[in-house]
């Protein structure tokens, strides 16, 4: 890996083994976008890249030059009102009224490793060596404003992390109205867009499209990176598959408002801009303030989408997520939400512990319902005290129940919310998000608290830090049951209003690290109804989220699908639970639940005590079979092998680091009469070991495995001999790999 500069053309060059990334300075004094993509040798001047032409009808910098137009010219900060008429990467309002900026280049300096982003998640380096970060520094005469670019280039893999700090040290405030993270100008528009989209129960569903003239984009405007749209985006070469071809992926380190967006101009230049949403974004900069953006990611890749999202998992495994959680394999737990949502008792919940213990359950998680006075959705959120109706020991007494079972215990909160029907609402009326004299909405009956204002996050942080002094908790599923709406801040004046979105989500980082820091051991499970802040924000604190509120098997292969895009199996929250499912009411064997769960954290929400003599030593074989191989599922090298999206069936497997052992996951929707043979070629493999296949017991070259493929054919039903039991809708198999001596 290195970061050179030469003088005389001022052109930078980042490279590794992977990947190259050039700009320069232009004749303007902008910073000028050249290349990025597969690595290429660096040479004295790659000025020929910066193409101009005397367009018609262009608006041009120089007099007298009908070639330099900043409408054509590939930039790093575009701003706006100078002839580039793309959507700009930074909007400054001025004292004036003007919104016109020119970020001239000043300065660069390298640093070894990756800078810090205060108050902020992001990637980081554990050895100066792993990564060196370019900072280029920008300034606006007129203003006073700074820009300090941020490009942190790793060692390994086709990673660029991209950031911007802002520091007005001119004598006026000014207004950030626009603060991207990313601008990457690309030389042509040959790609189909992929995304991560869906809904609430329906998240992270793979959409593709061709990219196409004019702008396409992403993005929230709910407080919350949202079901609807995940802050992830992929271009690839139309003929790129999973095992081959171009690609890069874009990934917003960020919990919050996002705009992900790619403008086809004319001239099939494509414009990529990330950042945090400017519709719901103003940020005042007093002089000597300073903004800093979050971090954006960019992967490239030449080897198709797996291997992106093996760099995306990799990345997110070792160095966004933190702490005493991030190697290790995750507890299998039970959760009584869907066994029995608001209506328990203590005896309730430990008779469901005790079965589950009895079959191998590590951890038992107590869901909503166990604080003041929330015995439905209407009431207690805001106070974080157990009901002693409920609960005579509190929590304490619970969990050291618990714990006498030999099993962990963990539990439930929703921080940033509060029911009208609370003691702490009743308190501090105006801890809400309101705009005054205007009607506020609700969802799910409850309120926003005001995350932006200290007091707030100090108080809720000491209602959970006093529980988990005082009673043996050793998880946290912390949920957010609703988008946010009149999203104002009784504590800050009229200008700095457009600073709450992001001021609020600045204090649900804090609180996190308040929490992370005094409880490291303590394992976070975000959640957010489900999936709708499943993010990579969110996984620099909580390794883990619970991917969807759909705990239907069926529905959970795409959402697990298509999260696997970017995030590593073991974020991916994934649960048995009963049947007929308690969202869409489908059966499906208790091995498919299974088989789909093991590609996650695993666990169970379901009551155990209700399954049959047959089903419980069913869940047993379950619960051994992955303590056996989590550390492979989770940690190993996971392959999408056939999408859900596309047919009848899925398959994706895991392949430990050393090649030896793998798991294969083959799964078919609905059941097919004199079917055709089939086969899956897997990946990932040695070609030269002889694996056995726990199906039975063959063997087989990994290069058979990989080019002609796992035979899967089951073209049995309708004429299923008489001591075979008849596949039915939903049938799923492992298959387990392990490399013999022959
Ligand atoms: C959300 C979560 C569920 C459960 C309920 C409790 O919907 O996604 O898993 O915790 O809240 O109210």
């Amino acid at each position: 890996m290195s970061i050179i500069f030469h003088e005389k053309t001022k052109v930078f060059h980042l490279q590794n083994d992977s990947i190259s990334y050039i700009m320069m300075v232009l004749p303007n004094g902008q910073m000028g976008h050249l290349y990025f993509g597969k690595r290429i040798h660096d040479r004295e001047g790659f000025e020929n890249l910066l193409e101009t032409a005397p367009r018609p009808m262009s608006s041009c910098t120089f007099e007298g030059d009908k070639y330099f137009s900043l409408e054509h010219v590939k930039q790093e900060l575009p701003s706006c009102g100078t002839g580039d008429y793309r959507s700009p990467a930074v909007e400054v309002k001025q004292e004036n009224g003007s919104r016109i900026s020119d970020f001239q280049y000043h300065s660069y300096r390298v640093e070894s490793g990756k800078p810090k982003l205060p108050g902020l998640p992001a990637t980081y380096t554990k050895d100066k060596g792993e990564a060196e970060t370019l900072v280029l520094n920008l300034y606006d005469s007129v203003t006073g404003l700074w820009a300090e670019l941020f490009y942190t280039i790793f060692a390994q893999g086709g990673i660029l992390a991209r950031s911007i700090r802002y520091c007005n040290k001119g004598s006026q405030p000014v207004q950030l109205e626009r603060a991207m993270s990313l601008c990457l100008d690309l030389p042509d528009c040959d790609y189909d867009w992929v995304q991560l989209s869906g809904a609430w129960a329906r998240e992270r569903h793979v959409k593709e499209r061709r990219l196409a003239m004019g702008v396409q984009s992403i993005g929230s405007m709910r407080g919350n990176s949202s079901h609807e749209h995940n802050p992830f985006l992929i271009l690839k070469r139309p003929l790129a598959s999973e095992q081959q071809g171009e690609a890069i992926g874009f990934s917003f380190v960020y919990s919050g408002n996002f705009l992900m967006q790619a403008e086809v101009d004319a001239h099939e230049n494509a414009r990529v801009l990330v950042g945090i949403h400017p519709d719901t974004f103003a940020w005042y900069l007093e002089p000597e303030e300073s903004f800093q953006t979050p971090e954006a990611l960019m992967v490239y890749t030449d080897s198709g989408l797996n291997d992106m999202s093996q760099t995306f998992h990799r990345l997110f495994q070792k160095r966004l997520a933190r702490g005493y959680w991030r190697d290790r394999v995750r507890p299998i737990l039970i959760n009584n939400w869907e066994a029995t949502y608001f209506n328990f008792t203590e005896d309730k919940l430990v008779q469901i512990a005790e079965k589950a213990k009895e079959c191998g359950v590590e951890l038992f998680v107590l869901d909503d319902g166990w604080f003041g006075a929330r015995n439905n959705d209407f009431a207690g959120l805001g106070d974080w005290r157990a009901n002693t109706e409920r609960l005579p020991q509190g929590i304490a007494g619970l969990a050291e129940r618990i714990s006498q079972l030999g099993m962990k215990f963990g539990l439930w909160f929703e921080p940033e919310m509060v029911n009208k029907d609370s003691d702490l609402y009743r308190s501090h009326p105006d801890w809400i998000l309101e705009v005054p004299k205007r009607a506020n909405t609700h969802g799910r009956n409850q309120y926003v608290l005001d995350f932006s204002r200290k007091e707030v996050v100090d108080c809720i942080f000491e209602m959970m830090a006093e529980i988990l002094r005082k009673a043996k908790v050793s998880y946290i599923k912390w949920d957010m049951n609703r988008s946010i709406t009149e999203c104002f801040s009784k504590s800050f004046g009229s200008e700095r209003q457009g600073e709450i979105f992001h001021r609020y989500i600045l204090g649900v980082y804090d609180l996190y690290e308040r929490l992370t820091s005094e409880f490291p051991e303590v394992l976070f499970e975000s959640c957010a109804s489900g999936g709708g802040r499943f993010d990579p924000g969110i996984l620099y604190y909580a390794p883990q989220g619970w991917a969807s509120d759909n705990s239907d098997a069926v529905e959970r292969m795409k959402i697990q699908y298509g999260t696997s895009m970017c995030y590593p199996i073991s974020s991916i929250g994934s649960h048995v639970s009963v049947t007929p499912n308690h969202q869409v009411y489908r059966s499906t064997p208790l091995h498919t639940r299974a088989n789909v769960a093991y590609f996650g954290t695993f666990g169970y929400e379901l009551d155990l005590n209700k399954l049959t003599g047959e089903e419980i030593e069913e869940v047993k074989t379950q619960i051994a079979f992955m303590k056996e191989y989590r550390h492979l599922l989770q940690f190993g090298r996971f392959y999408r092998l056939k999408s859900p999206f596309e047919g009848n069936e899925m398959a994706w497997m895991a392949v430990s680091e050393d090649r030896k052992t793998a798991v294969v996951g083959w799964y078919r929707m609905l059941n097919v009469v004199n079917d055709r043979f089939t086969r899956v070629k897997l990946q990932g493999l040695d070609k030269d070991f002889c694996y056995e296949i726990s199906q039975d017991g063959s063997r087989h070259y990994g290069d058979e495995l990989m080019n002609l493929g796992l035979v899967t054919s089951d073209a049995t039903a309708g004429q299923t001999p008489e001591d075979e039991i008849p596949c039915t809708d939903f049938e799923s198999r492992l298959y387990i790999l392990k490399a013999v001596e022959v």
